[in-house]
């Protein structure tokens, strides 16, 4: 039997050769109660236009079908939230999509009920789509209570764009009413190893972004997910090793923070991210719920989950039961994802010290360079950072590309096998 890098890694990581089972059985209820630094995400499943090298779950806007997604969205926010008789803490609300401007109407009232079963504690954050900024939408947004945005230009440069299916705009006037606006957090999410972008369109993209007001960057490289519809295919992983080097030394040089593998901030500014939770609940249209033993799929199809909610049941279509150390690696995955591991924090999490389940993995990381400790916190290197992007690249492309491919065609698959 051959090995894939993702399964030799899995079952390294696990010490088990068991793949990742995520199966059908159902059930309505979900024990959060006690999980701690919970987020919550909100999928607005609504487009425009379909862009071709987006593979999230998304449907051409259409104003019935948004009122009745919003009816099941609040019946699933109760069914959820009424699991628990008190009011749960969490840190952050999130809602992206598709694109949730798209729903802007709607926002305040999904606000209000979240918050009659939690109180979130860091703010807001939602994804714009560039076309959506107006100054109406950002003071609709900011009304409702959001602080945090992240814009998904892609890229500044025309032809990037183009090769993106995307026309240009005039970001001057876009971003002078987000600055206007004041929001806490503006990401910008800009993509890298387009077809002929070069080192320098894509530095000065970065530099255009934060000089329009961006508190932080996010440079994802360009994936081709097999169910996409790209025309052209990303640059080489050579290239895109070069790129990395170049954004990770441009933002280093003018003072940034790199506060995850992707991610880049201006210093003392807050933080836009919706991945990096220890557990969080998702709601909506292909969401995923991560609780401490668990990780949960919603149904992919809208009519599912209409019909599902109609019916008072969760729309849950597959869930994944962890074993510990399947959990404790799927925990740094994502701990590594933003550049640092914390020892307490990780014994705090399961009870057993980071050194006694790994104590040869993070041997064998520091003594090839790739995590540097210090103060009982593991940070990853430069060279750590590079080699983790070739692993989330690896990852995205076994794993999720599966996940999201059956999931599209399939409401609710038997099983799915990650291995
Ligand atoms: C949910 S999407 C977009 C949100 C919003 N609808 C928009 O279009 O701006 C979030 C981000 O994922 C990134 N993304 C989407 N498809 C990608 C791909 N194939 N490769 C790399 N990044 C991608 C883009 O940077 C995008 O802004
Ligand atoms: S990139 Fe944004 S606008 Fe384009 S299809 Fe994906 S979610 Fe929709």
């Amino acid at each position: 039997m051959a090995f894939t890098f993702t399964s030799l890694m899995r079952i390294i990581l696990t010490r088990s050769t068991k793949p990742f089972r995520f199966q059908s059985s159902y059930t309505n209820s979900l024990d959060f109660a006690t999980e701690e630094d919970l987020g919550l995400y909100v999928h607005v499943p609504f487009c425009r236009k379909i862009c071709s090298f987006c593979p999230y779950c998304k449907v051409i806007y259409d104003k019935n079908l948004a009122r009745q997604y919003k009816e099941a969205l609040l019946k699933e926010i109760e069914l959820v939230g009424s699991q628990i008789q008190f009011k749960k803490e969490v840190t952050s609300l999130y809602f992206g999509g598709g694109t949730p401007a798209l729903m802007v109407n709607d926002l305040k009232e999904i606000i209000e009920s979240l918050k009659r079963y939690f109180v979130i504690n860091q703010g807001i954050g939602v994804e714009l789509h560039p076309s959506d900024i107006s100054a109406s939408t950002l003071a609709e947004l900011k009304n409702a209570g959001v602080t945090m945005i992240s814009v998904g230009v892609q890229s500044f440069h025309e032809q990037s764009l183009s090769t993106l299916g995307r026309k240009t705009l005039n970001y001057e006037e876009k971003f002078k009413l987000i600055r206007e606006a004041n929001f806490a957090v503006v990401d910008v999410d800009l993509i890298f190893a387009i077809p002929n972008q070069t080192e320098e369109i894509l530095l000065n993209d970065i530099e255009t972004a934060f000089f329009l007001g961006a508190t932080q960057i996010s440079t994802y490289p360009f994936i081709d997910f097999t169910f996409a519809k790209n025309q052209y295919k990303p640059l080489s992983e050579k290239a895109k090793k070069k790129m990395l080097k170049s954004i990770s030394q441009y933002c280093q040089q003018t003072g940034c923070v790199r506060t995850a593998i992707w991610t880049f901030a201006k210093p003392g500014t807050e933080r836009y991210s919706s991945i990096i939770r220890d557990s969080f609940l998702g709601f909506g249209v292909s969401a995923t719920t991560l609780l401490k033993e668990q990780f949960k799929i919603n149904t992919f199809s809208l009519d599912a989950y209409i019909n599902r909610l109609n019916l008072n049941q969760l729309p849950t279509s597959l869930t994944l039961e962890f074993s510990r150390r399947q959990r404790a690696a799927y925990y740094l995955f994502w701990h590594a994802y933003s550049m640092k591991i914390s020892l307490d924090k990780f014994e705090q999490f399961f009870g057993i010290s980071l050194n006694k389940l790994f104590d040869f993995e993070f041997w064998l990381c520091e003594r090839l360079g790739f995590v540097k400790k210090e103060n009982e916190i593991y940070y990853l290197t430069e060279k750590g950072a590079y080699y983790f992007h070739l692993i989330e690249q690896k990852y995205t492309n076994a794993y999720i590309d599966k996940m999201w491919n059956i999931s599209r065609q399939i409401a609710f698959p038997e099983e799915i096998v990650l291995k």
